[in-house]
């Protein structure tokens, strides 16, 4: 349908609104938002809450009841058509006696697909497509994962002005403000996974858990990832202490890591990883990821000191989307890290591009939000969806 009404958009975001509140509550599964909709009064919403929880359909079905009998549905996802956990959200359409249904993307998952094939069968009105690229960009982790396998990975940093990352001593807590860092903790929040250097894990001793505020109690923290490719990390650090909930996983190469200090940190319960080495020695950071993801991690964030970032996003370029956080100061200093290190490119034509997707503040910062060419989520991956309808 082309020409979507003001009100079946309004519909739609609400639905978004709705999916919205599912962040870092449904992974494995994406975030769906649902509205029933009987002339132009909504009767009831849902939203899905997390893995084996009532989808986010069945839910605002429940709620109808009777009302939803020639009601609209509108919903961010195409309905899913198997069983799986819970039962396919399009027979409860169809019981329901629902007319029309309106969802914004198709479900790339080949065993849910269908839905609004089976739909249209039974003969519900489908309508895809509506506000289908926000609804894309929603789920961005799901789609990536679903299509590739490989998870969604995401670099945030903060710097001054002058592109400096820490001082020539090291310090760097803290460049930004309260509110980047916030906004730090509400990705970590949402993501499976926070991976570091073996550096910063060293120097900062980060807890890499999520501490959003002001928001409901974490019900689930993020796997901690260190790349440690000579296990030289006191097990004294937060990231080993079991009180910290979620597992730990440290990487590291067969060449370089001794195996009692393997077996120790085995024994501690925590993942040790034995990843390949680059041509350049250090290690693979596109094998890592791409282990995360034949685990089932979905989406990873990277919080990088300067030879990660120059390993994610120039040797080996792993990342879909950047925060870069800059901060109103100079730091200045010949010694001092920028924010990407290595050797650096040699010719200007040679330095991987990226796009700006958005440019804001958080408190006094600075806040640009980025996609690297090489990151998922442009128009050509949008279209792949769109042509799965
Ligand atoms: N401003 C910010 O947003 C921010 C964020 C994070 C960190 N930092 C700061 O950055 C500083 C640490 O940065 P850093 O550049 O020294 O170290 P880093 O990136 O934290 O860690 C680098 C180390 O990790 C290991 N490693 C293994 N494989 C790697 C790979 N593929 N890519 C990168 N590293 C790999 C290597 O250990 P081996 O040496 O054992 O081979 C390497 O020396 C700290 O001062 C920290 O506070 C700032």
């Amino acid at each position: 349908m082309n020409g979507w009404t003001k009100d079946q958009i309004g519909h739609m975001k609400t639905a978004l609104r709705l999916a919205r509140r599912g962040w870092g509550l449904v992974s494995p599964n994406p975030m769906v938002g649902a509205v029933v909709v009987k002339g132009k009064k909504i009767v009831a919403t849902g939203w899905h809450t997390g893995p084996g929880q009532p989808h986010a359909e069945a839910a605002a079905l429940q709620e109808a009841g009777r009302k939803a009998k020639g009601a609209d549905l509108y919903v961010n996802l195409e309905p899913c058509n198997h069983y799986g956990r819970t039962g396919p959200c399009t027979e409860a359409i169809i019981r329901a006696g629902i007319d029309r249904v309106f969802y914004g993307s198709p479900d790339p998952n080949t065993v849910a697909s269908g839905g609004a094939k089976a739909l249209e069968e039974a003969g519900v009105e489908v309508h895809g497509g509506l506000l289908a690229e926000e609804c894309f960009e929603l789920n961005q982790f799901f789609f990536k994962w679903v299509i590739t396998k490989v998870p969604f990975v995401i670099v945030k940093t903060a710097a001054s002005l002058d592109g400096k990352t820490a001082t020539s001593t090291g310090q760097s807590q803290w460049i930004s403000s309260k509110a980047a860092r916030n906004f730090g903790h509400h990705i970590r929040a949402g993501v499976d996974a926070v991976l570091v250097g073996r550096n910063t894990a060293a120097k900062d001793d980060p807890e890499l858990s999520a501490r959003p505020w002001g928001r409901r109690k974490m019900h689930r923290q993020p796997w901690r990832v260190v790349l440690d490719p000579g296990l030289k990390l006191s097990t004294k650090l937060k990231i080993f202490d079991p009180a910290m909930g979620g597992p730990t996983v440290i990487v590291c190469a067969k060449e370089k890591a001794p195996e009692k200090k393997m077996k120790q940190i085995v024994s501690m319960g925590h993942q040790v990883l034995v990843a390949p080495l680059t041509h350049t020695g250090i290690l693979s950071i596109r094998w890592v990821v791409e282990e995360l993801g034949r685990q089932g991690v979905q989406s990873v964030l990277i919080e990088p000191g300067a030879t990660l970032a120059d390993s994610a996003l120039i040797e080996e370029p792993v990342v879909d989307l950047a925060h870069i956080f800059l901060a109103p100061k100079f730091i200045g200093g010949v010694k001092a890290p920028g924010m990407v290190g290595g050797l650096g490119q040699s010719e200007l034509a040679l330095a991987p591009e990226a796009e700006i997707l958005k440019l804001g503040r958080k408190g006094p910062d600075l806040h640009i939000t980025l996609r690297p060419a090489c990151g998922f989520g442009g128009q050509a991956d949008f279209e792949a969806l769109c042509s799965l309808a």
